[in-house]
């Protein structure tokens, strides 16, 4: 990975550096961020430019409705959740809502975990005031602490380091628990049925009975292939810190080309993806498959400008729209923009996020309700059936753990509920059972029940 790189290329991706910073931190002190970054720029990549090609291939399927996307992950990693059995909870919710999906769509799913680097906010506020104490807002593990205190809250550029020793413990570990027998459809199919056991969801016991007979009947005709016991999943996280994000950028020696090899796929936000801004400026000299969040405000030509400066020349699995409209909306505001987009004839890959359009306030809590996360997921299939295009996929949410943040569900966590364990950063994210009713739910939608 050192080529003797393009000097323009090497000062496009310095570009940033003089257009207006939008949601990135004021570090105190330039002089050990720059120290920082060095160090950063020293270390290796945390995933490997032909990884993040292969990705983007599979987006590419997901696009074409040959394969489906499955997201998912915390709003926001902490630094402390980089724990064995937090990791674990959260790739198993993974995998077991991947084995409902791939039976349901009779499609691969494609597994990209919101994971091993999601440890930065975009925040609407630059400060934070309790009690006439007024201090800089919590950006995210990989700037500041949570804890409401003057130390904690100063941004401090060590936590880039941190967040890039975290972001590499959790990968390997998510690398193990997908090739070391973890990831075996048998195993994964198992923990689905002790799921289903459980009377709250027998609903959905006919549909495991049938995955579990179309896993017998393979064992029956012999077919025991590796693919059966091991996973390919992939990372991803938002695309904000340039900081960050530069340094580990590296030139690939295969093709000349810039990878940011801090995970394979990144996103741009609701909020830094203006076409003239600095993320969509930096990210377009990446090779990386890209995600850019799309919320009701957006317009057809607001989308197409994207596609020209991050996918002038139409490379299939390169953008991915992730739409984020809310149930209210979803079935009004995204029928005009998936016209435009596909009358453009640049390729795009289509993917719901239900959970940012739906937030709501309840009992003090930031929550949602799991009734208005399906219905957005439902609407999306419904407009782009309408439409002839692909729904692609699903941009979720949430814990491996038995955490109450999002009412409903057929646990039906109410207002009260929500104070048992309501543990995020950030936002309200499903728990490991809400997750995986999400995946049987979609299931039922895709055959139309
Ligand atoms: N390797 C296949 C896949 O990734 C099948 C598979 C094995 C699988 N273990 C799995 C699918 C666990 C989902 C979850 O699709
Ligand atoms: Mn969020």
């Amino acid at each position: 990975m050192s080529a003797p790189a393009d000097p323009e290329l090497l000062a496009g991706l310095d570009a940033w550096r003089d257009l207006p910073a939008v949601h990135q931190p004021t570090w105190p002190d330039p002089e050990h961020l720059a120290a920082v970054r060095d160090r950063l720029a020293s270390l290796p990549p945390l995933v490997f430019a032909g990884e993040a090609d292969a990705l983007r291939e599979r987006l590419a399927e997901a696009g074409r409705g040959e394969a489906f996307v499955l997201q998912g992950g915390d709003c926001a990693e902490s630094f402390a959740d980089a724990t064995a059995d937090k990791i674990r909870n959260k790739v198993k919710i993974l995998l077991q809502m991947a084995v409902v999906l791939t039976y349901g769509a009779s499609m691969p799913v494609v597994k990209l975990g919101r994971m091993a680097g999601q440890y930065a906010k975009p925040r609407s506020s630059e400060t934070e005031t309790r009690d006439g104490l007024t201090l800089p807002v919590f950006r995210g593990d990989a700037v500041n602490g949570y804890e409401f205190t003057p130390e904690a809250r100063t941004p401090d550029p060590e936590r880039l380091l941190d967040a890039y020793r975290t972001s590499a413990v959790t990968l390997n570990l998510i690398r193990a628990f997908t090739t070391g027998g973890f990831a075996s459809l048998k195993q994964v199919h198992e923990w689905n049925r002790g799921f289903t056991k459980n009377p709250a969801y027998a609903r959905y016991e006919e549909i495991a009975a049938e995955i579990d007979r179309a896993i017998r009947f393979m064992s029956a005709c012999g077919v025991d292939v590796e693919s059966l016991r091991t996973v390919d999943m992939y990372s991803s996280h938002e695309a904000l810190l340039l900081d960050y994000e530069r340094p580990l950028t590296r030139i690939d020696s295969r093709t000349d080309l810039a990878y940011d090899c801090s995970a394979h796929f990144l996103w741009i936000g609701e909020r830094t993806r203006a076409v003239d801004g600095v993320h969509v400026d930096y990210f377009s000299r990446v090779q990386n498959p890209l995600g850019v969040k799309l919320g009701p405000s957006v317009t057809g030509d607001d989308a197409r400008r994207l596609m020209d400066v991050l996918n002038p020349t139409g490379e299939p699995g390169r953008i991915t729209f992730i739409t984020r409209m809310g149930s209210g909306t979803v079935r009004d505001a995204l029928p005009a923009l998936v016209e435009q987009v596909t009358a453009d004839g640049r390729p795009v890959t289509w993917v719901c996020d239900p959970m940012h359009g739906n937030t709501i306030t309840a009992n003090g809590y930031k929550t949602r309700r799991f009734s208005d996360v399906m219905d957005e997921v439902a609407g999306f299939f419904e407009v782009h059936r309408a439409l002839g295009t692909v729904p692609g996929g699903l941009h979720i949410e949430l814990t491996g753990d038995d955490v109450t943040e999002v009412l409903g569900g057929s646990e039906e966590i109410d207002e009260e509920g929500l104070a048992r364990r309501y543990e995020t950063l950030v936002d309200p994210r499903l728990n490991h059972q809400q997750g995986l009713e999400l995946a049987f739910q979609v299931t039922e939608l895709l055959r139309g029940r």
